[in-house]
């Protein structure tokens, strides 16, 4: 049988194993469900041994194990590195769920759980490609190794080490990696820049306890109005980031990729109907797609303090918190602007509170030009699979290890995105199209199978 008739024939089995895989509630921030983690690296390890792999091991870091695999059967033609997460996000709010998180769901041609698109699914695109090009034509086109880690969603803060001391074994002439989305619905894109994430906490002190509000407000610093104030100042009316030097080391974009990415097939009714809110608002001078792909920002992740739960309680609290982030963009260095943003907020406090300011996570933002040979194939992959034109684009989001691979080994990054913006990835009702599943695992195979003429 041919390799597309094979696929196609083989549907129901696949989005069946899918579905095992989604069951497993493998939460990466939660060590409640780290016997989960190792059960979702289990099952991943044991489908890669399907699909023909050798060597699979799950290999232990400090958090949680890396599932890594290999087959070298192909003298003389090149060697990709796959990369993928089988862990996920939290599945909470619960209650927001239309089907429980856990327990896989097909509606109106979607697969609904978390990790169906973030990036259970993604990844399983991956191993039904490999067994699919296997059982027809009885080996591998090419030489794989495949890396599927169990910590991206909490920031991979093990791997760097983990390459390290693999990074001969993992050596590869260019990295294949699904974990991103397409432009839109119809349009297979593969994905050259992704920005970097910086994360931090605050911590403000006023009064040594909570206090009576009564009895004391009026007189003392309430660390929750000046966590509120100094969060205010960060932008400015032009919702530029307010911090000196922020935007010091932010690329231009050239003329000519400015023209690309503004005339891509990207309709900014379809972003307005996902985001939900009255209106948009971003930095000004720059169209939305600049503002989500090539600008940096810093948002507030949560905020909380003081009294929240039911009825009324009069206190000024002693503490406030709040989770920061700055997404960063070519050629801001992670170190640097987490020293800006901690200054600046140590300067805008005032003296009546005290205050602990904590990086949580640094990750560098990627670009890279997508010349070399292998986009070509990919693009002809993708075009062949979903039977639509491909589209090369840049992401707001950030895969920590992307950067770190590119900057280690100076290959070609091929980011492969079966995803689609409004499929609700970290949020309830997390879905992916089973229609880009499907073509996903084609396209892959076809790309597998062409770069045997590489
Ligand atoms: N798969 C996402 C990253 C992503 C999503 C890239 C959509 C492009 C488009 C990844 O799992 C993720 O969520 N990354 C985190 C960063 C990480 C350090 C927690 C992110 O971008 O917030
Ligand atoms: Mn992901
Ligand atoms: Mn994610």
């Amino acid at each position: 049988m041919d390799l597309i008739s094979y696929i196609d024939s083989r549907q129901e089995d696949h989005l069946n194993e899918l579905k095992e895989l989604l069951r497993i509630p493998s939460v990466s921030a939660k060590s409640e469900h780290k016997g989960d983690i190792e059960r979702a690296a289990r099952w991943v390890a044991e489908k890669l041994r399907a699909a023909g792999l050798e060597n699979v091991e799950i290999q232990p870091t400090k958090l949680h194990p890396v599932v890594c695999g290999e087959s070298l059967h192909a003298p003389g033609k090149p060697t990709v590195l796959l990369y993928g997460h089988y862990d996920v996000q939290p599945a909470e709010p619960l209650d927001l769920w239309t089907s429980p998180a856990f327990e896989p769901a097909v509606r109106d041609g979607n697969l609904y759980a978390r990790g169906s698109v973030d990036d259970k699914g993604q990844v399983h695109v991956h191993l039904k490609a490999l067994e699919a090009l296997r059982n027809t034509s009885g080996k591998l086109p090419i030489n794989v190794k495949v890396m599927i880690e169990g910590e991206e969603e909490v920031g991979s803060l093990n791997l760097w080490e983990f390459l390290r001391q693999n990074r001969e074994r993992l050596r590869a002439d260019a990295l294949v990696v699904s974990d991103t989305a397409m432009l839109g619905k119809g349009v297979p894109s593969i994905t050259y820049g992704l920005r970097g994430l910086n994360y931090y906490q605050l911590e403000i002190t006023g009064p040594a306890q909570d206090l009576h509000s009564g009895v004391f407000g009026g007189a003392v610093p309430n660390p929750i109005t000046i966590l509120s104030e100094t969060i205010a100042k960060l932008h400015d009316r032009n919702f530029r980031v307010a911090i000196p030097g922020f935007y010091d080391d932010v690329a231009a974009l050239s003329r000519e990729e400015r023209k690309t990415l503004n005339s891509l097939p990207w309709k900014e009714k379809d972003f307005r109907k996902t985001v939900g809110a009255p209106a948009l608002c971003g930095e000004k001078g720059f169209t939305i797609i600049e503002q989500l792909w090539t600008r940096p920002t810093l948002e507030v992740n949560g905020i909380w303090g003081g009294y929240t739960g039911e009825g009324a309680k009069t206190v000024i609290p002693s503490k406030a918190y709040a989770k920061l982030s700055t997404r960063l963009v070519p050629n801001q260095d992670p170190a640097k602007i987490a020293k800006l943003v901690e200054r600046h907020t140590h300067k805008l406090l005032p003296k009546t509170v005290m205050h602990k300011f904590e990086v949580l996570s640094t990750g560098k933002p990627w670009v890279a030009p997508y010349t070399h040979p292998i986009f070509q194939k990919a693009i002809h992959a993708l075009e062949k699979g979903f039977g639509k034109k491909a589209v090369f684009i840049r992401e707001g989001g950030s895969i920590p290890l992307v950067t770190q691979i590119h900057d280690m080994f100076k290959i070609p990054c091929v980011l492969l995105g079966f995803g689609l913006p409004d499929e609700n990835a970290h949020a309830p009702d997390e879905h992916i199209a089973l229609e880009n599943y499907f073509s996903g695992i084609k396209s892959v195979a076809l790309f597998y199978e062409q770069l045997a003429t590489l």
